[in-house]
């Protein structure tokens, strides 16, 4: 059984649809959600849906002791961030090599890096007057958005569309896609442990 963190620092609905995917399964467990918002609404869907949820500050998640002490604790073994918005630290990243991956609201290398994140990505995919997005899952590495891509897809972004339009299409892709990709990628680590 592989046991999954979720790290989310606001809404959390690619968390909930996580939890949601992977309840029943027999290989895969979402056995908690890390967030470094107490105020979070992911808590509120954690706590709806059994899942229990914690906040580290900013200093903790830097650190990376305590987090990754209580990761161990609770066996996991694989993170996800889901909407999560600090840069891992690489006390985590030496503690879960190869074990950390992200989704990212656009087509990476176009826009990622600092600051890029939620509702700016959509806004800056439109005033740039791109015809397409979609959605990265990459491997975590130091850096923002950096780490190699493991899965994307795309979809259309029309002259007309806002940033709250396009926003809409990218969770589309994202609950529909991040599960299954999440899914692979543990299925192929297990085949090379
Ligand atoms: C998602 O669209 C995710 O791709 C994005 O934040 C949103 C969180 O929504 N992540 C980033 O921008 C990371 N750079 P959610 O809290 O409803 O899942």
């Amino acid at each position: 059984m592989t046991h999954i963190a979720l790290f989310a620092s606001g809404n959390g609905s690619n968390a909930e649809n996580i939890v949601r995917y992977f309840s029943g399964n027999r290989n895969i467990s979402v056995s908690l959600i890390v967030s470094n918002r107490r105020d979070a609404y992911v808590h509120e869907r954690a706590r709806q849906l059994g899942v229990k949820s914690l906040t580290f500050s900013r200093v903790e998640f830097e650190d990376g002791l305590a987090v990754t002490d209580v990761l161990r604790v609770c066996g996991v073994d694989f993170i996800v961030l889901a909407g999560f918005l600090l840069k891992v630290s690489q006390p985590l990243l030496d503690a879960f090599p190869g074990r950390i991956i992200n989704i990212h609201p656009a087509l990476l290398p176009k826009f990622g890096g600092k600051g890029m994140y939620g509702d700016r990505v959509h806004r800056a995919v439109v005033d740039a007057g791109e015809n397409e997005s979609g959605i990265t899952v990459h491997y975590v590495d130091g850096q923002y958005d950096g780490g190699e891509i493991i899965f994307q897809a795309t979809c259309e972004v029309l002259p007309e569309d806002s940033p709250e339009e396009v926003a809409r299409k990218v969770h589309v892709l994202e609950y529909a896609f991040f599960p299954k990709v999440i899914e692979k990628v543990i299925a192929e680590g297990r085949r090379s442990d």
